[in-house]
């Protein structure tokens, strides 16, 4: 299954992933700027995207901690999401993000 990532410089990847893997991690282990800090223990904001809108039905609402956290980013939209609480199945099979500016690993340019 694929998701496909549109990263701060506006570069789109197509990255397969697992089922059961989490987006940040799939993110990650492709190598895009993303910080993703706390490792996925919902404690640092810092696997921060914005879900495509068209996929914001299946994608579902944050949990209230997720919120909490994304209340804490400078750059929250409507559509942020933590990524290390999207879940890879095949449901999400080619979800469409966007890396938020508050993700990249150093501050962007
Ligand atoms: S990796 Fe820290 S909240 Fe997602």
């Amino acid at each position: 299954m694929k998701i496909l990532v549109t990263d701060q410089v506006g570069t789109e990847h197509e990255l397969e992933g697992l089922e059961g893997w989490r987006v940040m991690e799939v993110i990650r282990d492709w190598g895009l700027n993303i910080k993703a800090e706390c490792g996925g223990a919902l404690s640092c904001a810092t696997c921060h995207v914005y879900v495509d809108k068209s996929w914001l039905d299946v994608v579902g609402a944050p949990s209230d901690e997720e919120e909490d956290m994304l209340d804490s980013v400078g750059d929250v939209r409507s559509n942020s999401r933590l990524s290390c609480q999207l879940l890879m199945s095949d449901a999400l099979d080619g979800l469409k993000l966007t890396l938020a500016p508050s993700a990249a690993k150093e501050e962007a340019a």
